[in-house]
């Protein structure tokens, strides 16, 4: 049981606003993935929740109980730190076993807890050796091995698989979904990477120097995005945001042109629309005119670059498409799929 309560959270350095207005409701058992830039505050936000770090205003409560002058040791929370922290003269078991030692668990439970954690995380063939002589990602695998080795009421995660290549992530973004699932543990998890963000969590908190852009599942961000911050950080490609004039219902930008808008805005906007809700056309009457400008063949999609004036624009075409560069080509937008979106603040208005 561990629902966690963050209200009107402020952290200040000086003049600078490192996390600010922070609010958020953290379900028991949620997996909630705190996803933005660098410097946005995520790390300081896990901090704050962990104990490590005092916000100077607003209120950290888990199940109910407000923690701001709890002791980070008395916090039932296992943290995986970016940078590992490992302990250098320690063995990878002893490592993975310090938590086990630290919370008072018996000893007779040690070696199969430590073997287990392990096993979870691949490194049984490894125990034995200190950090120094293990690669970056087998030490990530071993600080989460550290962080899973016992029960807590809460993970936090910061940016946990970041020194892992492709193929090792992806496998231990599996393996952590499983593990936090079947412990039932409220977990929050700090990333950059939106693929990882949007395939962990139950809810992702989007950050943008220091303040939360949008709260949501990650449908509800893929397909609702709030503003063009949003929109443009979730997606790969991410969404095209082009700039032009809504009048009558049309919006007309070089080489764009596109009908049947349901907005009573007029003047300057923002149109958007996802490379993967574009199709490319015969017809002319498509809402995209423009020319080849780069193609990036991958085996299941090809990456389409068109110019429209001194726009780029990206389309996922299909995988056999090919074409030679600055031919003409046409773009088909799915009607279904435009979002249209304030010009001066970025704040979505359709
Ligand atoms: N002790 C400190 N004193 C002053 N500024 C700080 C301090 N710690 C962090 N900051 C600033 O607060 C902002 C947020 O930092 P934070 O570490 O939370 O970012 P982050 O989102 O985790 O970034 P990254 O993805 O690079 O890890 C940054 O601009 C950082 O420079
Ligand atoms: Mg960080």
């Amino acid at each position: 049981m561990a629902r966690i309560e963050l209200n009107n959270i402020q952290k200040k350095w000086g003049a600078f606003w490192g996390v600010r207005d922070v609010n958020i409701d953290i379900k028991d058992e949620e997996f909630v993935v705190f996803l933005g830039p660098s410097g946005c505050g995520k790390t300081t936000t896990m901090r704050m929740i962990a104990g490590l770090e005092e916000p100077n205003e607003g209120e950290i409560k888990m199940d109910g109980e407000v923690m701001n002058d709890i002791d980070a040791r008395d916090r039932d929370v296992a943290m995986v730190f970016q940078g590992y922290a490992l302990y250098p003269n320690m063995s990878i078991y002893e490592n993975i076993r310090f938590p086990l030692r630290m919370r008072g668990v018996p000893k007779d439970q040690h070696d199969g807890l430590v073997k287990k954690a392990a096993g979870l995380v691949e490194l049984t063939d490894y125990l034995d050796r200190k950090p120094s002589a293990l690669s970056g990602g087998q030490r990530q695998r071993a600080a989460l091995a550290r962080a899973i080795v016992r029960e807590p009421q809460v993970f936090l995660m910061d940016e946990p698989l970041s020194n892992l290549d492709a193929k090792l992530r992806q496998a231990m973004r599996v393996q952590i979904k499983h593990i936090q699932r079947a412990l039932k543990i409220t977990t929050v998890y700090v990333t950059h990477d939106q693929i990882e963000a949007m395939t962990l969590a139950d809810r992702i908190v989007i950050m943008q120097s220091g303040m939360i852009q949008q709260i949501g599942t990650p449908d509800e961000i893929y397909n609702d995005p709030t503003n063009t911050f949003v929109a443009n950080f979730i997606g790969s490609p991410p969404m095209n945001l082009i700039e032009g004039t809504l009048s009558d219902g049309t919006f007309v930008a070089d080489g764009v042109r596109v009908t049947g808008i349901e907005s009573t805005t007029e003047g300057k906007v923002t149109l958007g629309v996802r490379p993967e809700d574009c199709t490319v056309s015969a017809s002319t009457e498509a809402e995209l005119n423009g020319t080849v400008y780069g193609l990036e063949p991958t085996g299941d999609v090809t990456y389409l670059t068109v110019k429209a004036g001194d726009k780029l624009i990206e389309v996922k075409a299909d995988r056999t498409y090919r074409a030679d560069l600055d031919v003409p080509v046409q773009v088909a937008f799915d009607p279904d799929r435009i979002y249209v979106f304030d010009s001066e603040d970025g704040k979505r208005i359709q």
